[in-house]
């Protein structure tokens, strides 16, 4: 919308997503809050400041054993990483952590090696992308030690990427940075960032290499042409100028967390697309409402000015081709990505998916926005497992639910479907392709819970449960809380815990429950929950990315930490679930500052962690390790200490145990 230069000084998306909310409803599944969930670390500390209770053995011995069956029966095995802050990337005791992949970095036999300076699309074309955050592994004839790495180009951070655009400009006295508006050049080398990366990986002697000449070697833009499949394919409200059979869609936006199915496709999420549309729609349009819902337009990127696609002016039905999930064949470089958009339009962050027990694939699907929904997909069709291709289109046909929290602790999952209870014309839907363009409204008129900003959501095949990362919502107030999001000014998140009835996947109904409240648990106020066995390294906030691994154990990555949030940066912790040490959790991994941890991703046989490193050096020019003209220039000369593999660049990092073995184990 405006070309201030601050309004280009694009920072983390955790920035990004803090523009004020933009749900207009006020659902709320319940009024009056009821906190009554049992958090045994406050219990405790409670026990201990009241010394009137009459109690034979001393709460500090209860404590103490209490910490000793967590940690005797945690499931992790390693020891714990220091948490703190600094300009490098830091792994456990024991473990190798190795950068795998660069932005920039050449991903096929002809591709130039990187040069910042000689920055152009056609070469980022044939390199790794910028900022990457899903990663995935699809293997080779079965091995755990030779696959596809699949990664997702989420966003582009031009002060980081091109030397010298940033300057330093004095105002109101005060030293601050701007940056230089960006040429048609930038703007083409930011689109060819975009999007994702196909490319083969070996392990050899314990080590991962990329095989550049791979032949389903691929990237993917915001170039990319694409087709528009399912209910929305063809309708008028996805018609353009450029194409007027609303089908045929250019390109992909800031795909965040995504999935592999399991018939081996690799789906990529559409999360914040809002920011990449300026100019206005003409007077009284009828996207008008549509578009408001989705924060439409933000216009914190220039391309509207180069390319009338993002110019709501020009090309008013765009922004309803994008905030889709996006499936990829990988087995055939050429093939067309599909937007499903069966799948519902709306910040998608996150499709990990998984078998249920009818064969049917569920697909668990975040709106990552602060009072926005969870989601999830079920498909119409079975998955045959002999069969690959009877599976390529299962995603064009299947229900959307909207996941509705009930202080009891029990989930419905209701249906968004045209026909079905307010979804009719009286409300402004002429069919199901209405519905899905507009799944937030769908959602807000079936009363769904408004949620903490939901992102990865992950199923665990081992005990049928789900995980539900909820990164933070400090809009949140004191009359707002519920049972499934009970904090007021939610500044560290929380993780929901899901059981679906009948340990079903597909089921419309199911329990749940708060996992962990996150944050520091030595400050009272803050009403963490990690178990008395978590250390001061332990505890984290702003749960975002996370796996599980093939043990059945959890892992979440954070996005949002730093000297400010939390006295430490973003980092992977290792989180028990199950029995006494439940809510103990451990740090593995951290990055270093201003990034934020994006991937994690296991190897099928648990001996490699793969985990993306996005964004590092980024946040502000007033923390003093990066108050500089460039901040690329400056990460590349300013330490003396500085080695070409350090993940100043968004990476790929690879974590294995020296010596091999299991990780955690
Ligand atoms: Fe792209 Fe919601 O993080
Ligand atoms: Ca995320
Ligand atoms: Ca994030």
């Amino acid at each position: 919308m405006t070309d201030s230069p601050e309004t280009r000084f694009r920072t983390s998306q955790l920035e990004e997503n803090d523009g004020p909310p933009v749900n207009p409803t006020d659902n709320r599944t319940m009024g009056e809050i009821i906190a009554a969930r049992f958090s045994r670390r406050g219990f405790l500390k409670g026990s201990l400041a009241v010394s009137a209770i009459a109690a034979t053995v001393s709460p500090l011995a209860l404590v103490a054993a209490d910490e000793a069956r967590a940690t005797e029966a945690s499931a992790f095995k390693f020891d714990e990483l220091e948490a703190g802050i600094d300009d490098k990337h830091h792994v456990a005791p024991g473990y190798d952590a190795d950068v795998l992949l660069r932005w920039g970095d050449p991903l096929f036999a002809d591709s130039p090696e990187f040069d910042p300076v000689k920055q152009s699309a056609e070469t980022q074309a044939r390199q790794f992308g910028y900022n990457n955050d899903y990663v995935g592994y699809i293997p080779i004839d079965d091995s755990a030690e030779h696959g596809l790495l699949v990664v997702n180009h989420e966003y582009t951070n031009p002060h980081l990427m091109f030397p010298g655009i940033v300057k330093i400009v004095e105002k109101d006295g005060k030293k601050a940075a701007e940056v230089a508006p960006l040429s048609k050049g930038q703007v083409d080398v930011e689109m060819a960032a975009h999007g994702g990366t196909i490319v083969e990986i070996r392990k050899e002697a314990g080590k991962w290499q990329v095989v550049r000449d791979g032949k389903l070697n691929r990237r993917i833009t915001s170039n990319t042409e694409m087709a528009l499949s399912g209910p929305v394919a063809g309708h008028d409200r996805v018609k353009t100028n450029a194409d007027p059979s609303g089908t045929k869609v250019i390109g992909t936006l800031n795909n965040c967390a995504g999935g592999i199915t399991p018939w081996g496709t690799y789906v990529m999420a559409e999360e914040n697309i809002h920011g990449y549309f300026s100019g206005e729609l003409p007077e009284g349009h009828k996207e008008t409402a549509n578009y408001k819902r989705l924060g439409i337009p933000e216009g914190a990127y220039e391309w509207g000015a180069h390319y009338d696609r993002f110019n709501l002016a020009k090309e008013p039905n765009e922004p309803n081709r994008f905030g889709w999930i996006v499936e990829v064949d990988v087995n055939d470089p050429n093939s067309v990505p599909r937007k499903r958009t069966a799948m519902g339009r709306f910040k998608h962050e996150g499709a990990e998916s998984i078998v249920a027990k009818d064969g049917r694939v569920v697909f668990y699907l975040g709106d990552d926005e602060r009072f926005d929904y969870v989601y999830k997909f079920v498909t119409k069709g079975t998955f045959n497992p002999n069969d690959r291709a009877a599976n390529m289109n299962l995603l064009d046909d299947g229900t959307l639910h909207v996941a509705k929290f009930a202080e009891d602790g029990s989930v419905e999952w209701l249906p968004i479907v045209f026909g079905q209870g307010p979804l009719t014309a009286e409300n402004g839907f002429a069919g199901q392709a209405d519905v899905l363009i507009e799944t937030r409204r769908a959602a807000d008129l079936l009363g769904a819970t408004k949620m903490d900003r939901p992102e990865d959501i992950q199923p665990n095949a081992g005990n049928g449960k789900v995980y539900v990362m909820l990164t933070n919502n400090s809009k949140r107030k004191a009359d707002q809380v519920d049972a499934a999001n009970p904090r007021a000014g939610n500044a560290f998140g929380h993780i929901i815990e899901i059981v679906e009835d009948g340990g079903d996947f597909a089921a419309t109904k199911g329990n749940w429950e708060v996992l962990l409240k996150c944050g520091d648990p030595s400050v009272a106020d803050v009403g963490a929950t990690f178990s008395t066995a978590t250390t001061a390294n332990g505890w984290f906030g702003m749960p975002d990315n996370c796996a599980v691994d093939s043990a059945g154990r959890l892992w979440v990555a954070t996005d949002g930490q730093g000297p400010k949030a939390t006295g430490r940066t973003d980092g992977l912790w290792a989180v028990d679930t199950e029995g006494a040490a439940r809510a103990t959790s451990k740090l593995f991994f951290r990055v270093p500052i201003g990034a934020e941890m994006c991937g994690p991703l296991f190897a099928p046989d648990d001996q490699t962690a793969f985990v993306a490193v996005q964004h590092p050096g980024d946040g502000g020019e007033d923390w003093e390790a990066f108050g500089r003209p460039s901040y690329y220039e400056d990460l590349s000369t300013r330490w003396p200490d500085f080695k070409p593999d350090m993940p100043v660049r968004p990476s790929v990092v690879a974590i294995t145990k020296q010596g091999g073995g299991k990780i955690g184990v």
